[in-house]
């Protein structure tokens, strides 16, 4: 409705994403002469540095909202983050929360380190700046997901903590939901499902994460699971009741 043009460049959100940046006053001496918000729009992006030019980029919002896709779908859309060694039994878990869910009428997609590293994610490799890598292209599509209005679950030994804090800084708070599957190295190795352990131990596979590469376990994860002392259906009965319990019981199966 209105255009205002200033001498210098003004950094702004939408007010809609973020609305203490996303609204402005306009003084004239020291009177406020009015204000107003950031409407969603096409706006110039200057964001400065990353890995391609974003100068030429822009935002298109679509006219279906948030609120009405969680209306329709019953929930909001979330990601659930399982961190943990391979073999842990990450993948599992969120199988099975994926099928209960799914026959509890949500709506719900499960995303697994193993089957992006076949497309989306093809081509990285295991050093710390791949799995850098890994975990950000990752992160972006289980956002995108949950934008979408589903409930993401996403399966990645994600070692580092600052490769999770940054996806989790994706999300709006509360949307992110990590979840630490503690099984220790010692079981882990005993599972070894894949015989990677093994192989890493021959020597055969380098940075292996818990043999010759690092893992740092989260310090405030939203839930811990031991899979190696609880159920499969004790840890997904406790995710489903973290889950209920956020969306104040309308959740529950
Ligand atoms: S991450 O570290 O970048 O988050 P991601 O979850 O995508 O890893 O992939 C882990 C899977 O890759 C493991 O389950 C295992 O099957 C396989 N893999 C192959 N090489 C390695 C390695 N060096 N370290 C860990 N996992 C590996």
């Amino acid at each position: 409705e209105i255009t205002l043009r200033a001498r210098q460049i003004v950094g702004f959100d939408d007010h809609q994403h973020l609305s203490i940046s996303g609204r402005f006053a306009l003084v004239e001496g020291r009177l406020c002469a009015g204000g107003g918000i950031v409407l969603p729009g096409a706006y110039h992006r200057r964001v400065s540095g990353g890995p391609a030019p974003v100068e030429n980029l822009f935002f298109a919002d679509g006219k279906v909202t948030r609120d009405r896709r969680a209306r329709r779908n019953g929930h909001s859309g979330r990601v659930v983050w399982f961190t943990g060694l391979s073999a842990s039994g990450k993948s599992t878990l969120a199988i099975e929360l994926e099928r209960q869910l799914f026959n509890a009428g949500r709506q719900v997609y499960f995303l697994d380190g193993d089957n992006l590293r076949h497309g989306l994610c093809a081509g990285l490799g295991f050093s710390a700046t791949d799995r850098t890598e890994n975990i950000r292209r990752a992160a972006e599509a289980a956002k995108l997901f949950a934008d979408a209005g589903i409930i993401c679950l996403a399966a990645f030994i994600s070692p580092l903590r600052a490769d999770r804090d940054r996806a989790r800084s994706l999300l709006e708070p509360g949307k992110f939901i990590e979840v630490h599957v503690a099984t220790p190295v010692e079981v882990c190795r005993q599972r070894d499902p894949k015989g990677l352990y093994a192989r890493a131990d021959r020597g055969e596979i380098k940075e292996f994460t818990g043999v010759t590469a690092p893992y740092e376990p989260p310090e405030k994860p939203e839930i811990v699971l031991h899979p190696e002392r609880e159920s499969v259906d004790a840890c997904v009965t406790r995710l489903l009741e973290f889950l209920a319990e956020q969306d104040n019981g309308s959740f529950s199966i």
